[in-house]
């Protein structure tokens, strides 16, 4: 569980952004060549979860990829040991209030130079419906949040549905989502579930199949 905190002020003032839940897919402009698709590159999915759905996502991102990678949680792993370890990286992180986790932020920041040309596709795991204006404008600022500190954008970038079990909250968060639900969609919280294997792994093979062509896709 991270320990990121956050106000309910700060909560709410970022509300209007959140509408209700799906996902979307972004295909970006891209430089890719240079990165081989072969089984010999060290390949690590670093990824940040509080509450599983984005920690199952990386796990059928990497069933589709289907080649060698490592799934590292980010809050588990030491930045040098990664920097120096891996050809490529897939980048996954679930979007709670204030966006995506900090120390994937942190972790991409601080890797400037030595990940330049490594970042093979980046996603993010949100109760954002990108169908809806406002929710294609929320999912566009989550990324490019994510990628403000990368000077490339990477082959493939995505969102993923995921998911809220109420039960499994904690109480700040339970409190917090609850005067959400009641303010902005005006009904009690209740817990759901968007996450789909078969869409994460379609990401995963569709990323290796990009790799192993070598091609500059979409660009
Ligand atoms: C406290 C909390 C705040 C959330 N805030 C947002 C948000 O601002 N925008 C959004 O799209 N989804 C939001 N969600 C939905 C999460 O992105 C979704 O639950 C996702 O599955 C979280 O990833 P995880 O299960 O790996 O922790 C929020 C979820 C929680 C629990």
């Amino acid at each position: 569980m991270i320990s990121e905190r956050y106000s309910r002020r700060e909560f709410l003032a970022r509300a209007g952004r959140y509408s209700s839940l799906s996902l979307m897919a972004m295909f970006f402009g891209c430089d890719i060549a240079g990165m081989s698709g072969g089984a010999d590159q060290r390949t690590a999915l670093v990824y940040a979860s509080r509450y599983g759905a984005t920690r199952e996502t990386a796990g059928w991102v990497r069933e589709g990829f289907d080649l060698p990678l490592d799934l590292v949680d980010i809050e588990q792993a030491s930045f040098n040991g990664l920097f120096d370890g891996y050809d490529r990286f897939i980048i996954g992180s679930g979007v709670w209030i204030g966006g995506v986790h900090k120390k994937v932020l942190e972790f991409l920041e601080t890797g400037h130079e030595r990940l330049k040309g490594k970042i093979a596709a980046t996603f993010i795991v949100c109760g954002t419906d990108a169908r809806t204006e406002s929710g294609k404008k929320g999912v566009e600022g989550y990324f490019r949040t994510l990628h403000s500190s990368l000077e490339k954008k990477p082959a493939l970038s995505r969102s993923f549905g995921g998911r809220i079990i109420v039960e499994q909250l904690t109480e700040e968060d339970r409190e917090a989502l609850t005067r959400f639900y009641r303010m902005y969609l005006h009904q009690e919280l209740k817990s759901w579930d968007r996450t789909d294997p078969s869409t994460a792994e379609d990401f995963g093979a569709g990323l290796k199949k990009v790799l192993e062509k070598n091609v500059s896709a979409f660009s």
